[in-house]
């Protein structure tokens, strides 16, 4: 189904909204103001979703998107602005978040405020999980298991390394397409290990392991939470992953304790303080959307936590509420569950410092970091 619609204003997930009878559409590909023909790939009683297929009055704005597969692949969801927008937007989105969940009241932020780190808008992506199906590999369409071929020239968003890889030696992919590039080379997820120089320090991470997709911006973002944490302190760290933060964080503090539900990822926190020869660091594994902690160090601590995109989940925030660290640096990929997490903590944490690093150009996605401090 084909419809044309205006497109009013940016909502989330790279998504304009527009309005046909009545009924919401969420519009991929379209700038506000602009008519466009969309093609409806999603309906249900509530909404439609759909896809720019041409455009009737364009933007002044609009740009011409580099790569020839964009808004087929489920990737990318801006390549059609400049970039300088695309960032303004992420920002206007948290604002108007925290605004929408009565953060900002009595509160010193404004909109300025809110600082957006950035990089490269292309070529930043250090992992990728390529589909392959019948000798073709590329990504899935939106909603779909029907492959969108890889560009010629590869993904945009990947690491040069990745593309010449991907594109050049066909017969070393592995069948999930989950490779990884790190400073040890193209390391295939799942079975090898990698490891990363990061601020000079070797990582050393699990062969399904997590770590930060953005090759650019992780060593800012690591300088800036170390800068938060002030020194000295008790650290809890909860979602540690193989303790890329922990290291960096046990050497200017007096302890460290970090909680993460993968067991390899534990052990790999434990040989990573070993390398670097941290005798105040201890690790658990502990599913925390299941289990709560123990502390204690009653308020004499301080918390940083890197939840994946659900966010911290009931018990973790029933914890913080409880055990009040004197404060919690919150770092979150997903912004949708960090609000709501904020509105919770709200009664015993004040909202410091709020920062925006664009881990994920040219897609929706974005990581905040925010530090909140204890109110007593
Ligand atoms: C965003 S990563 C953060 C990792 C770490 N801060 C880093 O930068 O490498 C989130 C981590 O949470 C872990 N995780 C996912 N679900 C969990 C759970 N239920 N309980 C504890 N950890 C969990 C994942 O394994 C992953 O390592």
């Amino acid at each position: 189904m084909r419809i044309e619609v205006v497109a009013e204003k940016w909502v989330n997930d790279g998504f304009c909204i527009g309005y046909e009878n009545g009924k919401t559409i969420f519009i991929l590909g379209a700038i506000p103001g602009e008519k466009v023909i969309c093609e409806i790939y999603e309906e249900n009683s509530k909404y439609l979703k759909g896809k720019t297929l041409s455009v009737v009055h364009p933007s002044e704005n609009r740009k011409i998107p580099p790569c020839p597969a964009f808004l087929e692949c489920g990737g990318c969801t801006f390549q059609h602005i400049e970039y300088t927008e695309e960032r303004q937007l992420k920002v206007n989105l948290l604002y108007d978040g925290l605004f929408f969940h009565g953060l900002l009241k009595n509160s010193k932020f404004q909109r300025e405020n809110i600082s957006i780190k950035f990089n490269n808008e292309y070529g930043y992506r250090n992992n990728v999980q390529l589909k392959i199906k019948n000798s073709l590999k590329g990504f899935y369409k939106p909603k779909s298991n029907d492959i969108v071929p890889l560009p010629k020239a590869g993904c945009l968003l990947l690491s040069s390394e990745l593309n010449n890889y991907i594109l050049n030696k066909n017969n070393t992919i592995p069948e999930d397409g989950k490779l990884r590039y790190s400073n040890n080379g193209i390391k295939k997820y799942k079975k090898e290990i990698s490891k990363f120089m990061i601020k000079n320090k070797e990582i050393l991470i699990p062969e399904d392991g997590f770590f930060q997709i953005n090759q650019y911006l992780i060593e800012e973002w690591i300088e800036d939470i170390l800068n938060l944490s002030g020194q000295n302190e008790n650290v809890i760290e909860l979602f540690c992953g193989a303790g890329t933060l922990s290291i960096f964080l046990a050497a200017v503090h007096k302890n460290l304790k970090g909680y993460e539900v993968s067991l390899k990822s534990i052990e790999y926190c434990k040989k990573n303080s070993v390398v670097h020869n941290l005798k105040n660091t201890s690790y658990e594994k502990k599913d925390l959307y299941q289990n709560t902690l123990y502390s204690n160090k009653k308020d004499d601590f301080i918390c940083i936590a890197n939840p994946p995109r659900a966010g911290l989940g009931k018990i973790m925030k029933k914890y913080l509420l409880e055990s009040t660290p004197k404060k919690i640096i919150y770092s979150s990929c997903n912004y949708t569950t960090l609000l709501p997490d904020l509105k919770d903590l709200k009664e015993k944490y004040e909202i410091n410092g709020i920062d925006i690093y664009d881990f994920f150009p040219r897609t929706p996605y974005f990581e905040t970091l925010v530090l909140l401090e204890n109110r007593k």
